[in-house]
C-alpha cells in the first residue's frame, strides 16, 4: 500500500505530466502556425511520450492500490518568438521535470519505498535522454541562425521522429 505523501506527490506527477504534454501540444499547434511541419511532427511525437509518462504514473498508483485524483490542467504558452525559443523551453521544461522526479526518488528513499524507487529509475534514465534530445536541437538551431535553407532541412530531419510506445507500458501490454 502507498503511503499519503507519496500518493500525493505521484499524483502531482501524473499532473506535470499531463501539463508537459499539453506544452508540446501546444508547440506543435506555433510549428504549424509558423510553418515548420517537421518541428510541429517532433512535438506531437513528444505530446504523446509525455502522455505515456503519465499513463505509467496513473498505472503504478493503481497497482499500488492507491488512488488517482486528477487535478485541473494549468494552462501553457501558445506562442514562441521563434522555434529556437520553443526548443529552449522544452530544455528548461524538462531540466525542472528531472528536478521532480528527483524529488519523487528522494521521497520514496525517505519514505523506505522500494518500488517506487524502483518504478522511478526508467524514469531518471528518460529524463537525461530528454534533455539532450532538446540540446542536441538547440546547438543545431543556433549554427543555423536564419538560415532558411538550413531551417528547411532541420524540418526535414525533425519529421522523420516517430512515436514509439514508453517501454513498461509496452512491457505491461505483453
Ligand atoms: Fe515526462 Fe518530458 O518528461
Amino acid at each position: 500500500m502507498l503511503n499519503k505523501k507519496l500518493e500525493e506527490a505521484l499524483n502531482a506527477q501524473i499532473n506535470a505530466e499531463m501539463w508537459s504534454a499539453y506544452l508540446y501540444l501546444s508547440m506543435a499547434a506555433y510549428c504549424h502556425e509558423n510553418g515548420n511541419p517537421g518541428m510541429a511532427n517532433w512535438f506531437t511525437v513528444q505530446f504523446k511520450e509525455e502522455q505515456d509518462h503519465a499513463q505509467i504514473l496513473f498505472n503504478y498508483v493503481v497497482a499500488r492500490g492507491g488512488r488517482v485524483l486528477l487535478a485541473p490542467i494549468d494552462a501553457v504558452e501558445t506562442a514562441w518568438k521563434s522555434p529556437l525559443a520553443a526548443f529552449e523551453n522544452t530544455l528548461e521544461h524538462e531540466q525542472k521535470v528531472t528536478g521532480l522526479i528527483n524529488n519523487l526518488y528522494g521521497l520514496a528513499t525517505e519514505e523506505k519505498d522500494y518500488a517506487t524507487q524502483s518504478m522511478l529509475k526508467w524514469f531518471i534514465d528518460e529524463q537525461v535522454e530528454e534533455e539532450e534530445a532538446a540540446r542536441e536541437i538547440i546547438d543545431k538551431l543556433r549554427m543555423i541562425k536564419d538560415n532558411g535553407y538550413g531551417l528547411y532541412m532541420i524540418d526535414k530531419e525533425l519529421a522523420a521522429r516517430t512515436y514509439t510506445q514508453a517501454a513498461p507500458l509496452a512491457t505491461a501490454a505483453e
